[in-house]
Formats: structure tokens, sequence, C-alpha cells
């Protein structure tokens, strides 16, 4: 297994990372994930698990919905802001401070989730066949992983305006500046390397804050996650999609904009 990164982690700053990334639809993301999970025959799941869960946005969502919710990241950091988040909302969710690829639950799930890209952290084959088969042990027969990925287009075309390298997020107090550039694109590794920079402006007076996080980010696309995907035994893939949205198809076309892949455990 490749050795997980430990400097310039924007990770290790919750807050602003979370501040930068609010533009997501949580409830409407979560209704497409159980529509996706629905047309593959998971119809009423009673327990799901997100690896690489960070502030676990969906999981407490999926907690006030009634479905028991478990979470597992390694950051630290991370993981105490998911939790008081949890305590904000009134919710329990289950967190574990663990790696996707090698971690261990004592109590199977319907659905397993990796969204936001984050399985992208897994840069190696390797990684990525290791995270399946620990994420194939903690879901039962029959149940589904679902992994949110960047649509290839990213990589071959960055300026076909499916994402955008650069938005601002305003809050209460704060507006937020962030930036996500790639470089060092490796076509033979088919790794590259993500600098996120995160700027927050409060409007109280105090310093501004800057944060510069580097990852090695591995670019997954179609034949590579079919491939670890018979390798790791655990898992059959049986559908992709544009968008956490059983109604897009994954295509060229603009509305497909993620590539979301179904897997059906074993
Ligand atoms: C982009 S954040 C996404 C968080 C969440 N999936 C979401 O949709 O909001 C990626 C998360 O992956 C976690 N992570 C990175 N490598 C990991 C690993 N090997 N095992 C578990 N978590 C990992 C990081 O700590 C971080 O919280």
């Amino acid at each position: 297994m490749s050795r997980p990164e430990k400097r310039g982690h924007i990770y290790e700053e919750p807050r602003l990372y979370d501040l930068a990334f609010s533009f997501r639809d949580i409830p409407e993301e979560c209704d497409g994930l159980l529509a996706l999970a629905r047309a593959h025959g998971v119809t009423r799941p009673k327990r799901v698990l997100e690896i690489a869960c960070g502030p676990g946005h969906h999981l407490r969502e999926f907690a006030k919905r009634g479905i028991g919710a478990v979470g597992v990241d390694l950051n630290e950091a991370m993981l105490a802001y998911a939790k008081r988040l949890t305590h904000i909302d009134g919710v329990s969710v289950e967190l574990r401070r663990a790696d996707m690829r090698s971690f261990r639950l004592a109590k199977r799930v319907d659905i397993a989730m990796c969204l936001f890209d984050s399985f992208a952290h897994c840069t190696t084959d390797e990684d990525g066949i290791a995270a399946l088969r620990s994420t194939g042990a903690a879901v039962r027969r029959g149940g589904l992983l679902l992994l949110e990925l960047t649509h290839p287009a990213d990589y071959f075309d960055p300026g076909h305006g499916r994402t955008l390298g650069h938005w601002s997020q305003r809050h209460p107090g704060v507006v937020v500046d962030a930036r996500y550039d790639t470089s060092a694109r490796d076509a033979v590794a088919e790794t590259y390397r993500a600098t996120m920079t995160i700027e927050a402006k409060y409007a109280d007076g105090r310093r501004p804050r800057k944060i510069v996080g580097k990852q090695l980010h591995r670019m997954w696309l179609r034949g590579s996650v079919s491939n670890i995907a018979v390798r790791s035994g655990a898992f059959d893939v049986v559908g992709w999609y544009g968008d956490l949205d059983a109604g897009v198809p994954f295509t060229m076309k603009m509305d497909s904009w993620r590539m979301v892949v179904v897997m059906r455990r074993r």
C-alpha cells in the first residue's frame, strides 16, 4: 500500500475546507444515492457506510432519515469536526478512525459509498483493490458500493466547463475564495498533483487566513475501475452514471459531469 501523505493536508483545517466546499445540496444528493441503490435492487437500506467520510454530511442526513450511519476516515481533525456536527444536529453517527484500505466493521451495511472523489486518495491499483476488499468485507452480499469520481473529461479536456477551478463561497461573517489546480500529470502512473488553495476573509477585521494543500491523486478511469473491481474479487460493476442521479447516464454530454460507479457485492 502506498503511504498516506502527511504534509500539506487541507483536511487539518476541516472548518475552512468545509466552508470552501459548501456548494453541494446534501439532501438532494442523498435522494440521488438512494434512487441509485433502488435502481440496483437495494430498496430499504437499514445501514450505510461512507469511507473517507470527511465531515460526514451525507451520513448525518441519512441518520436524520432513520438509517444507521457509519463513517470511516483517516484524519483525526476531520473526524473531530464530523463529531461536532453530529452533536449540533442531534443525530447519531458511528465515526471510526481507520484507513479505507484496511478497516474492519463488526456489523455489515447494505450500502457503502465513497463520495466527492475521495477514492482518488487510493493512488495505485493495489490501494484501490485493498479499499474494495475492506469495503467488500463490510457490505452484505448483494449490497452496493457507490463511487463518485471525477469525470474523465476533466483530465483530458480541463477547459470543457463541467467543473470550476476557482470559486467563492459567501457565509455569514466570512467570504471564502477557493482554487483547485493540477500539475505533475504522470500518464504512466495515472496520477497528478492537486493543489488546493483556500483563503478566508472575515467581516470582523480578523486577519485573513490562507491555506495551501498539495495531494497526490489517482486519475481513476473507466478501465482502471473495472480492472480493480475484477481483481478485488469482492464486487461486480453493475452501473455507470454521470451524476448522483439514476436518470443521468455516463456520457460525454455536459449533464454527465461525474463518473458514478455502482458495484454489487458478490
Ligand atoms: C475530499 S474529502 C471528502 C469527504 C467526504 N467524502 C465528502 O464527500 O464530503 C476526503 C477525505 O478522505 C480522507 N482520507 C484520505 N485518505 C484516506 C484513507 N486512506 N482512508 C480513509 N480516509 C482517507 C481524508 O481524511 C478526507 O477527510
